[in-house]
């Protein structure tokens, strides 16, 4: 599908975002593995959960919908079975990562595949730090998927130094761990998000470097009762339109903001954003925040390597902000985007040359020069199947001088099924 984005005047109202796509797929794993039901609120209706919640019903799990919920029954963690098809993650990173940990701690046995995007993602990441805990899993050329899984010996508990800051690594092996007659330890230098370690309450140890976090065995696994928040991913599409569409207001109703997904605010602020929390609170272990953004002049800005895990999924949205702010601006530290559904540094550099931004793109990073608030020019826009991809041009397009084109539009579904719907709301309401 290609989608036409018009110049914008003015963007107001407000929304209610779609549930957060990581805490919805760790409260489905943690509610299945969990002795009790599960009632999980709001839970989210994205591509990408929905595929958590298929390969979890193939382990085993009985799952059903009630009213805007998902009920889980958990089989406990020696209830999973080895199920008799192919898992198929879809182009979703974090369901073969955390089930890959699951599936290798339980014992069972399964092959877990992916669409064309995933099949290209790296598993050499997981793949080592499992194999050291005794379970065995076959790759195509040891790195990619499909990844067959099994283990014949007792799990063996590791202390696992991250060399990447990725929380689905750490989760991984976190979630392995839970298998463990001993303590399975990862340390962590640079804080990725944190919800494995809040939603399931491990224990965590502060050292100078960094900190400790501890899964085994014994650890208690809570059922997860609470009403999931709103995407902070979602949400970052929506500060950067309201702070580049002039006259803009928007509201965001109940968004996540746990600091370690939320560093986009600090570098909107420093930006020049304005951007205000209102009605802060606790939703479950994660806290909870309406958002309100309205229009304001931008200025360039550098987003530090130590700033990255903190906004990874924003960076693509954050490089718009940048093509329309005063001045230099630099993301320094960030390879990992390459590593994403797509290569989102080599796509986010194409769609800003496009529209006529000058950008340089380096081997970790980029470094976009602004162009002060002007209008860019219209383009065709490659999302390469890339739902951030897409969504960031789509942004980009509400200030271009002439309608432009988003192809392959439908990815957004893959976390925002409503997305395109919303921007043609909040253009088109006074
Ligand atoms: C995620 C972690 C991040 C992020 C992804 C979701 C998670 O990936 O980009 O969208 O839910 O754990 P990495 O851990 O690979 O950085």
């Amino acid at each position: 599908m290609e989608q036409t984005v018009s110049a914008a005047t003015r963007l107001s109202g407000t929304l209610e975002l779609p549930a957060d796509k990581s805490i919805s797929h760790r409260a489905a794993m943690f509610a299945a593995l969990a002795d009790g039901t599960s009632v999980i609120g709001g839970f989210s209706d994205a591509a990408d959960p929905q595929s958590t919640l298929k390969c979890l019903r193939q382990l085993g799990v009985p799952i059903r919908h009630e009213d805007q919920k998902v009920i889980i029954r958990g089989v406990g963690r020696h209830g999973l079975r080895s199920p008799g098809q192919l898992l198929d993650c879809g182009n979703s990173g974090t369901t073969m990562r955390l089930l890959s940990g699951i599936i290798g701690g339980a014992g069972i046995e399964a092959t877990l595949v992916g669409d064309n995007s995933l099949s290209r993602r790296p598993m050499r990441r997981i793949i080592d730090p499992l194999q050291s805990m005794g379970i065995a899993i076959q790759a195509q050329d040891d790195n990619f998927p499909p990844l067959h899984i099994s283990r014949k010996g007792p799990l063996k508990p590791i202390r696992f130094d991250l060399p990447i800051a990725s929380a689905q690594l750490k989760s991984c092996v976190l979630l392995a761990g839970l298998f463990g007659d001993n303590p399975t330890e990862v340390i962590e230098h640079l804080p990725s998000r944190d919800h494995t370690e809040r939603l399931l309450g491990l224990q965590i140890h502060d050292k100078d470097d960094g900190r400790i976090i501890i899964s085994e065995g014994s650890q208690f696994i809570p059922t997860q009762n609470y009403q999931v928040p709103g995407d902070f991913s979602a949400a970052a599409f929506w500060l950067v339109a309201g702070s580049i569409v002039p006259d803009s207001h928007i509201a965001l109703k109940e968004v996540g903001i746990n600091p370690t997904r939320s560093s986009a605010l600090n570098i909107l602020e420093r930006m020049g954003a304005s951007i205000r929390m209102e009605r802060e609170h606790l939703a479950g272990a994660e806290p909870v925040a309406d958002l309100v953004v309205d229009y304001h002049d931008l200025k360039a800005t550098v987003i530090h390597p130590e700033e990255v895990p903190n906004c990874i999924d924003e960076i693509p949205i954050l490089a718009v902000a940048m093509a329309f702010a005063e001045g230099e601006s630099r993301i320094e530290g960030a390879a990992e985007l390459r590593f994403k559904e797509s290569d989102r540094l080599k796509a986010v550099a194409e769609f800003l040359q496009e529209a006529g931004i000058q950008v340089l793109e380096r081997k970790d990073g980029l470094v976009i020069h602004g162009n002060g608030g002007a209008p860019v020019n219209a383009a065709r826009f490659n999302s390469y199947d890339d739902h951030r991809i897409a969504m960031a041009a789509g942004i980009l397009a509400l200030r271009s001088d002439s309608p432009s084109i988003i192809e392959k539009a439908e990815c957004v579904s893959i976390s925002y099924p409503a997305f395109w719907n919303n921007l043609t709301n909040l253009t088109n309401s006074r």
